[in-house]
């Protein structure tokens, strides 16, 4: 979430060129979206983790920490992270059954046929960015032409071959043939409910367990690991920026506050977990949720000095649900107004420091961020979605990709989305659902979700 959102998608538009998508306040938006498709997600690299943050000398140590696989990074434990105007009314993340087997396929079969080869190639380079459109030659094409009508886009970020290439090199070639492909058919929208407030929030919130059993029938695929609705938490925990103010967290010159316990508004912080009251979160305000689990021993690798340190939501298989919506506020004079967000980050950020010194988290070198829903522009009703990682830049958070087609902002009434992460495919697809967020989910619902965004890499 950042300001590297906005100069990354400034950048992506730029090789649009497209007179189909409109340019406002910085950022290119093209067409509306109901899914997005980020495949070929995950690469080997590294990033520097934090080693320690010293009080005395306000520096901060790190140390090169390697990862590699499906997902990479954001296989590993992600915190999540939202920003007002914006009011919860659930959230939820989800885990396969023991016994559930992800299907295998060949990665290449997620590709639209006339693209599979093409992809290949592409793919790697897609470093960044972008969100170019190629027709089946490969030439970029606007993303009208890739078919306006679709609900759907397809983004390939890239897989990064690029571990053995100079990043001046890498620009180059990505400069060159860089290309997601982005494509769109069908259209089976879907569309967002409502209700709506405006107010403040609060929590409380506890390592609640639920149990897993679980049976890997097809009715009961997935199971709700962790679940939210206002004044209720069950595995989750909120957190805001509070540290040393209200009895967690630590406030030092150095660093700043550091995280804390949110208070049931959202906003001040409180001494123990509180589960997020019904309640809207006004602009400028940010709160984040992390598991129900406190991390322990060296089970979430460094941290910040007497912070309340729990652990996100690891692992290449997961699903997260959302319903919410994101008001107008233009209340106050707060930065970021009327700019609502919700993003992942790999937990290890807020739990050094999220906002500050770089060399204070493993953010600038890549340990990843994804923003799913995200306004760029004060007002904007359009929500945009991006990749910050290494990916195809490896030691940065400069690769990565993403897409200037956007979901619409729910102002009034709710957005209910799922993101899906599946390690078997190297996806996360990001769809707009309507299905109850139950306490167990069937593979046959996952599949109709997935199938929102599939018909259009099928219909291609
Ligand atoms: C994961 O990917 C595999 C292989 O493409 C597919 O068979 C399976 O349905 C997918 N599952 C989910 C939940 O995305
Ligand atoms: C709580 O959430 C964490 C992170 O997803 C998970 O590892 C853990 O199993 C969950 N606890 C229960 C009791 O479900």
């Amino acid at each position: 979430m950042k300001l590297a959102t906005v100069s990354l998608a400034a950048l992506t538009a730029v090789g649009l060129a497209s007179a189909d998508c409109s340019y406002v306040a910085g950022n290119y938006y093209c067409s509306n979206t109901n899914a997005i498709v980020y495949s070929n997600v995950g690469y080997s690299g590294s990033y520097k983790d934090v080693t320690s943050m010293d009080e005395s000398s306000c520096i901060c140590n790190q140390a090169s920490t390697s990862f590699s696989g499906s997902l990479a990074p954001l296989n590993e434990e992600l915190s999540v992270h939202f920003r007002g105007p914006i009011k919860l009314s659930q959230f939820g993340v989800y885990y396969p059954n023991a016994g559930t087997s992800l299907k295998k396929r060949d990665v290449a079969d997620c590709a639209p046929v006339s693209h599979r080869h093409k992809r290949d190639v592409v793919v790697e380079w897609v470093e960044v960015t972008s969100t170019v459109f190629v027709d089946s030659n490969g030439n970029p094409v606007t993303s009208a032409a890739a078919d306006m009508t679709s609900s759907y886009t397809k983004v390939n970020t890239i897989i990064s071959s690029a571990q053995n290439t100079s990043p001046a090199q890498q620009n180059v070639d990505t400069a060159a043939t860089s290309s997601s492909i982005s494509t769109a058919v069908g259209s089976s929208s879907q569309s967002s409910t409502s209700s709506s407030a405006v107010g403040q929030s609060s929590t409380s919130s506890s390592a609640a367990a639920q149990s897993s059993s679980s049976s890997s029938t097809s009715s009961s695929a997935w199971t709700r690991r962790s679940y939210f609705t206002p004044g209720s938490t069950t595995n989750c925990t909120f957190m805001n920026h509070q540290g040393g103010v209200k009895g967690s967290g630590v406030w030092s010159s150095c660093f700043g506050n550091s995280i804390s316990y949110a208070a049931a508004d959202g906003i001040t912080g409180a001494s123990s977990a509180e589960a997020l009251g019904d309640v809207t979160i006004l602009s400028g305000n940010e709160f984040m949720i992390f598991s129900g689990e406190e991390c322990s021993g060296n089970d979430c690798g460094y941290y910040r000095d007497g912070i309340p340190a729990y652990h996100g939501f690891g692992g290449g298989d997961k699903i997260f649900v959302f319903e919410f919506t994101m008001p107008s506020d233009t209340s106050g004079s707060a930065s970021n107004q009327d700019m609502p967000a919700i993003w992942l980050l790999n937990a290890k950020i807020p739990r050094t420091l999220q906002y500050g010194d770089s060399s204070c988290s493993c953010w600038s070198t890549g340990c990843g961020e994804f923003d799913l829903f995200e306004i760029l522009s004060v007002g904007s009703d359009k929500l945009i979605s991006h990749i910050h990682d290494g990916q195809g830049n490896d030691g940065t958070s400069t690769g990565g990709g993403g897409t200037q087609d956007y979901f619409t902002r729910p102002t009034s009434g709710t957005l209910k989305a799922a993101v899906i992460f599946n390690s078997s495919d190297q996806t996360a697809h990001i769809v707009e659902v309507s299905d109850d967020f139950a306490e167990s989910l069937s593979a046959d619902t996952v599949d109709s979700w997935l199938a929102k965004a599939g018909s259009a890499a099928a219909l291609s």
